[in-house]
């Protein structure tokens, strides 16, 4: 009361402007609290919006997790059903090639006593024929025996029988076998020695076919007159095994291709019809289960190949 008595007795101009002051501030103070309103109007308005979007998004969301369920069991169910047909075919591919091989057998003993029987003689067609019969009987097993164990191979029955046994007398056998084959090439296969005799806790069939496999693709794949050379050595508790030839090499990009099942560079089609592809990924898994390591260095194509394994030499390698 005592300030509106006080703005009386002001002069009119003050008086009005401060009369203005006050309903100006009336005005803002009102403006402001309707402004308030409506701003908490549309904040709860944008809130529930949001709300709902959300709640949108967890059923759109609820939805595609159920799908993806689903999706997970129709997988599962189907990665079964891969599993037992994959094993259906493992069991058929070893029953087949187990019992085609005693078949085989009896070929190739029906076809050796025959030709034991038939007059010899170059350019005899009987003997001819009897040949022909008797390699692709070899073929037939070799193919026979490589689907028996890439049957095991695929269903974990692929075992190992470790023993110590003298692998320089190991390399002398493959080595006089191959040598056959290699004199009928005009190959000229060399051996160099190791010094002291080299003992190994592996499984000695097994190595000697990752040794035949090797040895007689260099002597497959090298051209007539060509040379190759084998040397092993120890290093590191690991014996080392080097198989080299002359013959048309390894492009760079098929290096690690031709470890691969069934793979065959396309480069080499003299040697494509002499083998399966099974050799070198049989090798592999062998050199594998002994803990060691397989591979090959070429130069490039037309440049020769150097194959090579190491395995470890103690049985400490294995335990754990
Ligand atoms: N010494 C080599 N020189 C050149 N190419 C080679 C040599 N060894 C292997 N290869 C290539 O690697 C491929 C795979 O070899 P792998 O031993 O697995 O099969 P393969 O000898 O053709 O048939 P299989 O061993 O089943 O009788 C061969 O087909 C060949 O293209
Ligand atoms: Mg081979």
């Amino acid at each position: 009361m005592l300030i509106i008595e006080y703005i009386r007795q002001l002069s009119y101009p003050i008086y009005y402007t401060v009369l203005t002051a006050a309903l100006l501030l009336l005005t803002f103070w009102i403006a402001r609290r309707f402004a308030m309103r409506k701003m908490k109007r549309v904040v709860m308005k944008a809130e529930h919006n949001y709300q709902q979007q959300i709640v949108a998004l967890q059923m759109q969301l609820s939805g595609k997790v159920s799908m993806l369920e689903s999706m997970v069991e129709k997988l599962k169910l189907s990665n079964q059903e891969l599993n037992r047909l994959s094993e259906i075919r493992s069991k058929f591919m070893s029953i087949v090639a187990h019992d085609l091989r005693q078949p085989l057998t009896s070929i190739q003993g029906f076809t050796s006593v025959l030709m034991m029987d038939s007059p010899q003689g170059g350019g005899n067609n009987e003997q001819m024929a009897l040949n022909n019969i008797l390699k692709a009987t070899d073929n037939m097993n070799q193919l026979m025996a490589d689907l028996m164990d890439i049957s095991m191979i695929e269903s974990g029955k692929f075992k190992m029988d470790f023993k110590n046994f003298n692998f320089n007398q190991l390399l002398n056998d493959v080595f006089t076998l191959q040598q056959v084959n290699a004199q009928k090439k005009g190959i000229f296969l060399t051996k160099y020695e190791y010094p002291n005799d080299v003992t190994v806790f592996a499984d000695r069939f097994r190595i000697s076919q990752v040794l035949n496999n090797l040895l007689g693709n260099a002597i497959k794949f090298s051209p007539q007159g060509g040379r190759i050379e084998i040397r092993y050595f120890v290093q590191n508790g690991s014996l080392v095994c080097h198989i080299g030839d002359e013959g048309p090499g390894i492009a760079y990009d098929e290096q690690s291709k031709i470890f691969q099942k069934f793979h065959q560079s396309d480069k080499d089609r003299s040697g494509r019809k002499q083998g399966w592809g099974l050799g070198l990924s049989i090798a592999q898994e062998i050199v594998n289960a002994h803990n060691g390591e397989i591979g090959v260095d070429s130069p490039g194509l037309g440049q020769g190949a150097l194959f090579w394994f190491r395995i470890p030499m103690e049985p400490t390698a294995y335990s754990a």
